[in-house]
């Protein structure tokens, strides 16, 4: 079994996977409360609570899946990209695991994992029928907005990404400015439920061309320019229309460059990860153009589209099977490594 540990952002998780990629345990200690007075994620606040949730988070995933320390033959660990100080924390707690156990680890890619989600098991999950490599994968998050050819583990073609803030931070932004809370993008979700999409109108980047990147700052602008055009009462009547219309611009842009890169690529495999992708919109939109285009698409549910290290655990399943073991003197890395995709 392989046991996973993600800590490069906010969210401390530990996963042990069995080696066909059914998850035994997944325990996650979430500090959302801790960053909210801050409207944001506090880098040092994220370290020093990673440094006190990992090990003891490490116990219980043991315990919960009924796993002794003799069945577990590799660790997993996201070593970038990340926050640094947030990062340090799982890569020296495998290094440690690994001297103390005696059992190799490896240091991979958060996005990588997130690429991965939709190939998890457990008793309520599996993917698609016939759902495999190659496919097209939009991982969407906080972090990241990347589009990608996964044709084979550890093989990942960047088809296109954001030029500027991540859809997820596109969400959390605009609720900010709303005054929603943090982290804002499931208020906006829920908000826009009863709102009118058409109600304003919002910027949608690159959509002219065959371009397959993303850019949200044009139209977070354009909601603060919005916004600065109502009064104070009439924001507060209109919130779910500007929800509504803000969330219709970031699905329609996120939906139509995934099937552009499905045609593309010819892929008739899709999914979306990534925390974005518990959006309600995007996952409603994303399935009706997969139908429609007659291809499959896989939602791995939330427990596996957030940061979590079950995902990690699966992508150093690959790793370790095709013969990558980190040394003793690996370091985080804040951004993704040159190789890591094609
Ligand atoms: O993957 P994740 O848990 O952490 C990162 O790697 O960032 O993603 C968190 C992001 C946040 O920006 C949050 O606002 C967004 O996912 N999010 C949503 C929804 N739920 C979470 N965005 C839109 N609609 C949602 N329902
Ligand atoms: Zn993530």
């Amino acid at each position: 079994m392989i046991l996973g540990l993600e800590t490069s952002c906010d969210d401390t998780s530990v996963a042990v996977l069995d080696l066909n990629g059914e998850v035994k345990s997944l325990v996650s200690a979430n500090q959302d409360s801790s960053h909210r007075p801050f409207g944001g994620v506090v880098p040092e606040v994220a370290s020093r609570q990673h440094t006190e949730n990992l090990l003891p988070l490490v116990e219980q995933a043991m315990a919960e899946g009924g796993i002794a320390w003799p069945s577990i033959t590799g660790i997993a660990v996201t070593s970038r990209p990340g926050l640094i100080g947030s990062l340090l924390v799982g890569v020296v707690s495998a290094k440690t695991l690994s001297l103390v156990r005696g059992i190799p680890f490896v240091g991979v890619n958060h996005i990588e994992g997130h690429l991965l989600a939709p190939l998890l098991r457990d008793a309520s999950y599996g993917p698609p029928m016939g759902f495999d490599f190659p496919y097209v994968g939009l991982a969407v998050s906080g972090g990241h907005t990347h589009l990608f050819h996964c044709e084979a583990p550890g093989r990942y073609r960047l088809l296109g990404k954001t030029v500027d803030d991540a859809a997820g931070e596109a969400f959390d932004k605009f609720a900010k400015m709303m005054r929603l809370g943090f982290p804002g993008g499931l208020q906006v979700d829920r908000l826009a439920a009863t709102g009118d999409r058409m109600a304003f109108k919002f910027p949608r980047a690159f959509m002219q061309d065959e371009d397959l990147n993303f850019s949200f700052s044009g139209l977070k602008t354009a909601a603060l320019r919005q916004l600065e055009s109502l009064s104070e009462a009439e924001a507060k009547a209109r919130v779910s229309d500007l929800c509504a219309s803000y969330q219709e611009a970031i699905v329609d842009v996120l939906v139509e460059k995934l099937a552009r890169a499905a045609r593309k690529c010819g892929a008739k495999n899709w999914t979306v990860t990534g925390g974005v992708s518990a959006n309600s919109r995007l996952r409603a939109r994303a399935q009706e153009m997969a139908s429609a285009q007659g291809a499959r698409l896989a939602l791995p549910p939330l427990r596996y589209c957030t940061d979590n290290a079950a995902m990690i655990a699966l992508a150093g399943l690959y790793r370790l099977r095709a013969g990558a073991v980190s040394p003793q003197d690996l370091s985080p890395s804040a951004a993704s490594l040159p190789g890591d995709f094609q």
